[in-house]
């Protein structure tokens, strides 16, 4: 930002930082970059009910489904867009052999899902399932290889058995199982935390097996793959710098993992019992995401300064304690105004790194974590406040980013932290339509904004907001519209080029100018 535009607006915001007021000056000609519709990708593992009973359900369920796909859920998986899904772990693809999943679906066999509450795995959900879905929301699929306990030769074959078209024993293999023509994957994970779950390997050790695993991974016919090596999680820069130094060149993109809990000492909390000091200290911990990344980015600039290479944030959101009364390792979570929060400041995040960032997968899509909709064993479904989010956000899929500079209170949370009480993203799509979303993380006070930007005469502004009475708010299968967006009239187009938004208390907004 030029000198002389900074000193103006902190004038005027010195004199109203007491009333709740923000300025913000976005610039329409300064796009830099586009943000990749993969920034709002899900994750789906075989977890608890995410696949059985949330995306799954059978041809022969009495819950209505196309092909054994629950239809309410395929419906409101569509109408967001979903442009990636990672399957079929997590954990569970390091102990997930892929041929236990094709075939007949009744001669599958069953095994037991070590990872997560030794529920009995039948298989009935396996490749052709998950690549179908993918084709049917028109997404891409991003599969998970097994590294921690499978052979180099059973990922190739998968690879092989998915994309290539020639003749051979796998592609026969697959035209007997129903599927003539190969399908499209160009997202590939070799392995998944393998400093854990994933084999509890060195990052050294780790760097020399990702080198071998990806050698076979091979691009058959027209298929080109996108190799990502399993990334760290959270603090584990060494993690990176190795990876990065030992195993770069070979990669296309390395992961990172983030999940936002309670405490600093990584304690996780309630998902709906907690107070307002608690609520701060969560959205500080979201936040605290955009320093890590860039430190984790800082490395990969160092050995990798034209960034070929991507960072996918393949596993991010809410980890709060299992919901009492269900069952144990399920990860089954409610979903309150504080989870939308923490989605609404992550994406706006995200935004601004997406000159290395290429992907993000939410954890993860239907009744685990921080989930898009929770689903229940008599057919009830409902959508959580980070579904409405994701809904109110899909607008910034593929749009250019536009900078913009935002002056607002900061609340200060204990340990010096402090979160803006403001976080927004403004984009323009391809029709030239801007859209911009503001989150006011303040509880208790509106917030004035006054927005300048330049060319709105003849624009109409329309727009959304999601809040609720209490942060701890959240739908149920009885109330299943406690948190749900509704029209928004509180913006003002005052002259051509400037905009007045009255942001009520903890609340998410998306206006449309156009
Ligand atoms: O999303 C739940 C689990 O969290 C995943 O299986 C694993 O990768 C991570 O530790």
């Amino acid at each position: 930002m030029k000198k002389s535009l900074i000193i103006p607006l902190l004038m005027i915001s010195a004199t109203i930082f007491s009333q709740q007021k923000s300025i913000m000056r976005i610039y329409p000609e300064k796009s830099e970059h586009i943000i990749p519709k993969e920034i709002y990708g899900q994750f789906a593992e075989h977890l608890g009910r995410c696949i059985y009973g949330g995306i799954w359900v059978g041809k022969n369920s009495s819950i209505p489904n196309i092909n054994g796909y629950r239809k309410d859920v395929f419906e409101a998986i569509k109408e967001l867009q979903v442009p990636v899904i990672r399957w079929p772990g997590g954990c569970f693809a390091d102990e997930y052999h892929w041929m236990d999943g094709i075939g007949p679906q009744e001669q599958r066999p069953k095994l037991v899902n070590n990872n997560w509450g030794g529920t009995v795995e039948d298989n009935s959900f396996g490749t052709h399932e998950f690549l179908n879905f993918c084709e049917m929301l028109g997404c891409e699929p991003y599969i998970s290889g097994n590294v921690g306990s499978g052979t180099v030769e059973e990922l190739a074959k998968w690879v092989e058995y998915m994309t290539s078209d020639a003749t051979s024993e796998m592609t026969q293999l697959r035209k007997k199982n129903g599927r003539d023509k190969p399908w499209k994957v160009k997202f590939i994970g070799v392995g998944n935390e393998s400093w854990g779950c994933g084999g509890n390997m060195t990052p050294e050790y780790y760097a020399n097996v990702f080198r071998r695993y990806q050698t076979y991974c091979r691009n058959y016919g027209e298929n080109r793959l996108y190799k990502v090596a399993s990334g760290a999680s959270d603090y584990d820069y060494n993690w990176t710098e190795t990876l990065m130094k030992n195993a770069g060149r070979h990669m296309d993109g390395l992961s990172l993992h983030y999940y936002t809990v309670k405490g600093w000492d990584g304690s996780k909390g309630a998902a709906t019992r907690f107070d307002e000091d608690d609520f701060y200290q969560t959205l500080a911990k979201s936040v605290e995401i955009e320093d890590i990344l860039k430190r984790h980015i800082a490395i990969m600039d160092k050995y990798d300064p034209q960034k070929r290479i991507g960072l996918l944030v393949d596993e991010w959101g809410t980890w709060w304690d299992e919901e009492p009364g269900t069952v144990r390792g399920h990860l089954y979570q409610q979903n309150t105004l504080r989870d939308a929060f923490v989605a609404s400041l992550t994406l706006d995040i995200f935004h601004k790194y997406t000159d290395r960032i290429v992907m993000a997968n939410i954890a993860q899509m239907v009744n685990v974590l921080q989930a898009m909709i929770l689903t229940g064993d008599k057919g009830e479904m409902v959508l959580t406040p980070t579904y409405h989010v994701f809904r109110m956000y899909k607008v910034h899929q593929d749009a250019e980013y536009l900078p913009f500079d935002l002056i607002c209170n900061k609340k200060k949370i204990s340990d010096n932290r402090v979160v803006p009480s403001i976080s927004a993203t403004v984009s323009r799509n391809k029709d030239g339509v801007i859209h911009i979303s503001l989150s006011n993380v303040d509880t208790q006070n509106n917030q004035e904004i006054v927005i300048e930007l330049s060319g709105l005469k003849d624009k109409k502004v329309s727009g959304e907001i999601l809040t609720a009475n209490n942060l701890t708010d959240h739908n149920t299968f009885d109330r299943p519209n406690i948190v749900s967006p509704k029209v928004f009239n509180g913006a003002k187009i005052l002259n051509e080029n400037t905009i007045t938004i009255n942001l009520p208390a903890k609340s998410i907004v998306t206006l449309e100018l156009k």
